[in-house]
């Protein structure tokens, strides 16, 4: 399945569509957000950094920082507010195949709760155009990998039938995006809620991925010092005011006691240098302390590598290419699929809208029994009072279906979060879900399955 291609560092590593390797650079990133009373507040400020294919890069800080807000920004997911400064990915700004080239894993799970953890990533293999005979080979591979094999056929789950684990959540919404294959792959706290073990096991197989010519970013609010090993650079942020961007190596210790903060010997480096910039707690001269440590990052040496690499931002290997998903007409078939097996893993919500209809059906029924009847050839006062009545049975029959889709409204929101999920990192598109939604819930279209 894999081809070997030179690295940067020109070694030979398997990846499969070397072509696919996307650099992402951002320079004097900021976002502002209004607030009530006409104020407004800044939560990403003049940020820069880049990461090129083959690096994995760390974005660390406080909770509130703003990681989440420049992830956001980085995978195009902004929704309100202004925003200033320059994202290049692939040397260009907002690229027409960004969805196609970017896979973003947000902070929380949108994962559809009746299937199970095979299930779920078969579909999401289906979606990412993995050839049928390699599918089952891919799946098995990614589910090793995240440590999800004990839960493998165990369904995803709900509040009210308990599932896999929040950690386990976490991992399979990586699984899915590892089977798609994006060149820049976006984490928001990809071990948040992970034993150290386990949240080790999945940094290092980003690492790995990340090795395979693959650009990765992610957030980190805790990282233990064999994990922040294996970043090759770092974004510290603090009250979304960036503090160091650079390697993770000792160049950063080494930055941080030119300011004063000596990391003590055999301590976390991650650790301290967060201690260090977390001003919520009311430090003595916090904010100060911060203030200084911007100032001294915008000055140094790093700074100035940081904006001359900005310069010169590295050029794609492809021109244009992005990695396979499914055409519309696979997207369709493969929706269809997914929607008539969750109708028929989920028989009550259908059973539910059809014992409604039927309640709906036999009430008006009886109610109106023969009213157009009189309202067409009956005593002229009674005429017109049936041809009133069914007036109102107009009204009464919309009102109903109004209140009737309320019934459905907690499913409704687990598969918007999944559309938008999915819409939004490119692997489906508007037309095949509208298509396939509307064909799926059709009565007697689930009894094909
Ligand atoms: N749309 C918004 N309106 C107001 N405040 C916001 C908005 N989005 C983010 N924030 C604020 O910006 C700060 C950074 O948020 P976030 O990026 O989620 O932090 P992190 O992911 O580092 O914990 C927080 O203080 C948050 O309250
Ligand atoms: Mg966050």
């Amino acid at each position: 399945m894999a081809e070997a291609m030179p690295d940067r560092k020109g070694s030979a590593t398997g990846i499969k569509d070397a072509e696919r390797r996307y650099p992402i650079s951002w320079s004097g990133l900021s976002h502002t957000v209004s607030l009530r009373g006409g104020r407004s507040k800044t939560i990403v400020s003049n940020v820069s950094g880049h990461c090129d294919p083959g690096q994995m890069m760390a974005i660390m800080g406080p909770s509130g920082c703003g990681k989440t807000s420049l992830l956001d920004l980085l995978g195009g997911r902004v929704g309100s507010g202004t925003t200033s400064g320059e994202i290049l990915i692939g040397c260009k700004q907002h690229p027409a195949n960004i969805r196609k080239v970017v896979s973003y894993v947000t902070q929380e799970d949108s994962l559809l709760t009746c299937f199970t953890v095979r299930e779920t990533l078969r579909y999401a293999s289906r979606l990412a155009a993995i050839p049928s005979k390699a599918r089952e080979e891919a799946i098995q591979q990614v589910i090793v990998q995240m440590g999800l094999l004990v839960c493998a056929d165990t369904r995803v789950g709900d509040p009210l039938i308990k599932g896999i684990s929040g950690g386990q959540k976490r991992r399979l919404s990586i699984a899915i995006e590892l089977l798609h294959r994006s060149p820049i792959l976006l984490l928001d706290e990809p071990t948040s809620g992970l034993d150290s073990t386990a949240a080790m096991q999945v940094i290092e197989h980003l690492r790995d991925v990340a090795q395979k010519g693959h650009t990765v970013v992610m957030s980190i609010h805790q990282a233990s010092s064999r994990a922040y090993g294996l970043f090759d650079s770092l974004c510290l942020l603090s009250k979304g005011q960036q503090v160091y961007f650079g390697p993770t190596t000792d160049v950063a210790i080494e930055h941080f006691a030119a300011q004063g903060h000596e990391c003590p010997r055999y301590s976390n480096p991650a650790e301290f240098f967060l201690d260090v910039i977390n001003t919520d707690f009311g430090a003595e001269n916090g904010g100060a302390r911060l203030e200084g440590l911007v100032r001294a990052f915008e000055k140094s040496e790093l700074a100035s590598s940081m904006r001359e690499a900005l310069r010169q931002p590295e050029i794609p290997q492809d021109g244009g290419v992005s990695r396979e998903s499914a055409g519309p007409c696979r997207q369709f078939a493969v929706l269809l699929l997914r929607m008539l097996h969750m109708n028929w893993k989920n028989p009550y919500i259908f059973g539910v809208r059809l014992a409604m209809y039927i309640a709906l059906a036999f009430m008006v029924g009886t109610m109106y029994y023969d009213v157009g009847e009189v309202a067409r050839g009956g005593e002229p006062v009674a005429a017109a009072a049936a041809a009133t009545s069914l007036l109102a049975l107009l009204f009464y029959v919309q009102a109903f279906l109004v209140f009737m889709s309320v019934a459905i409204l907690p499913f409704f929101l687990e598969i918007r979060d999944v559309f938008r999920r999915e819409r939004a990192n490119g692997q489906i598109t508007c037309l095949p879900y509208v298509l396939a939604d509307f064909l799926a819930g059709l009565p007697g279209v689930r009894s094909l399955l």
